[in-house]
């Protein structure tokens, strides 16, 4: 049986408009949500970040922040948009005023706008370092010309060249919003639905290509073997953060994607599948990343040049390189594709649903104002100070935009964000929201104490925790 579009007291939305578009099929909707979450955090930014913290320690704490705080999240957030029935704001205010919580309004709405900010921040730096992903297409391809002496130059001379970086970005920057016109079953689900299975076959077909090259075994043991000795408490705060970003969480993307959906029912099995495949995803990227790697006898901590100098270079000196490399470019170009499409959605339907702006108009609009910003990222050679108090948060000394943009959501407001919707959801929606998606399963009753449990106490704590031991109000010694 299918649940009521949905029940909503607010007042600015008592009109429920049927024309705000959902998903067509289940199928449709996973690969649209987990498209959002399989990204360049998990390509491009897991492997070379688990190369820097040591492996296979690093590789457990980050799957335990994803059980014990992103699976949690994760129902919070799809169950919010489900119920709530409109943009991040929208839906978390639509909740919270039914519930009648006094702390509610004040504490749904600053997560509202955060949530949007995150997504506007993040969108335009993702949009630059997608860019670098068609150039280095392009190169494998042979039709951009590659700088003398490899990848390494090559990824030099393109993060140094404001044309070339703003160009590609600029080209991804539109593919973006030609989608999210599209709409939600039009554009978004149709693209999803093509790019996800094309990502995953791509991914294991590399898999079967690094067990005939080498390293497969190297690889294994360096992603799962865990040495504790080089865990940090630097690794624990960069493990959690990541969760947030790889998992969408903490600005409302799994909120947005959840208002689009047409029942209850099976929500929370959605959710754990779309956790599933990011982290499957993740970890097999980096099996075949280090097989590579290790197999050409290079470090594993490389750190963000890790896809883009070390890995083209020893495709090169592989057989069969050029096809593998451009397999790997396209597949780094659809993970950022759906994922730049579900965070230019979240600011889009803010403005459709909250202002009455026609989804074309909001569409483009915001996607000229995120190249705007995106821009400043393109251009590597402009930094900016960063205060000694902020240092903590987003380095020491002159920073590009790229990097406090990157810093400042992953690090600050995906974790602060998601400590706010976690408390909505815990604390200042009806039990009867908060639960709606355990009511079909026959175990229903348990599991939804047992989530009640975690994103009331668990998740909060932990993650402020985490961001006052980065604030250097906890210290740890
Ligand atoms: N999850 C995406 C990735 O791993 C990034 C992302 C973050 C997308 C937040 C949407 C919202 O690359």
């Amino acid at each position: 049986m299918e649940y009521s579009p949905r029940a909503v007291s607010d007042q600015e939305n008592t009109e429920v408009d049927p024309s705000r578009g959902s998903f067509g099929t289940r199928f449709g909707f996973l690969m649209a949500a987990a498209g959002s979450a399989v990204g360049l955090g998990n390509i491009w930014k897991f492997p070379y970040i688990t190369g820097e913290y040591g492996g296979g320690a690093f590789v457990l704490v980050y799957l335990a922040c994803i059980v014990i705080v992103g699976l949690p999240l994760m129902y919070a957030e799809l169950i919010i948009g489900r119920r709530g029935g409109s943009d991040v704001f929208g839906a978390l205010r639509n909740l919270t005023a039914k519930s009648g919580s006094p702390a509610g309004a004040a504490v749904s709405s600053v997560a509202g706008i955060m949530a949007v900010l995150s997504g506007l921040f993040i969108l335009s730096f993702y949009s630059v370092v997608a860019g670098w992903a068609v150039h280095f297409l392009g190169v494998s391809v042979g039709a951009i010309p590659a700088a003398p002496g490899g990848a390494g130059p090559t990824f030099t001379a393109l993060f140094e060249s404001f044309e070339w970086s703003a160009t590609w970005h600029t080209v991804f920057m539109i593919i973006t919003v030609v989608v999210v016109s599209g709409g939600i079953n039009g554009g978004i689900e149709k693209i999803c639905s093509r790019l996800m299975p094309g990502l995953i076959g791509i991914l294991l077909l590399m898999l079967v290509y690094v067990g005939v090259t080498g390293g497969l075994g190297d690889s294994l043991e360096f992603l799962f073997a865990p040495n504790f000795h080089k865990l940090s408490m630097e690794a624990v705060v960069e493990a959690l953060g990541h969760a947030f970003f790889t998992l969408s969480l903490g600005m409302g993307a799994m909120v947005t994607y959840g208002s689009y959906l047409k029942s209850d029912r099976g929500i929370v099995r959605d959710g754990v599948t779309i956790a599933l495949i990011d982290t499957g995803v993740a970890l097999l990227a980096g099996t075949v990343i280090f097989a590579v790697v290790f197999a050409g006898g290079k470090e594993a901590g490389a750190g963000p040049g890790l896809v883009f100098v070390t890995l083209p270079d020893l495709f090169d000196s592989m057989p069969g390189g050029t096809v593998i490399a451009i397999a790997f470019f396209v597949l780094l170009i659809f993970a950022a594709l759906s994922s730049a499409i579900s965070l230019l959605e979240v600011v889009v339907s803010f403005l459709v649903d909250r202002f009455g702006v026609s989804r074309k108009a909001a569409a483009a609009g915001l996607g000229v104002a995120i190249w705007g910003l995106g821009l400043l990222s393109a251009n590597s050679s402009l930094t900016f100070g960063i205060p000694g108090a902020l240092s903590g948060f987003l380095g020491e000394g002159d920073k590009a935009m790229l990097d406090i943009l990157d810093n400042l959501t992953t690090r600050v407001m995906l974790p602060l964000g998601g400590v706010l919707i976690a408390v909505t959801a815990g604390w200042l929606i009806t039990k009867e929201d908060r639960e709606a998606g355990f009511e079909h399963l026959e175990r229903g009753p348990g599991y939804a104490k047992a989530w009640t449990f975690l994103i009331r106490f668990v998740a909060p704590v932990l993650v402020l925790f985490v961001l006052l031991v980065k604030a250097e109000f906890i210290s740890l010694g």
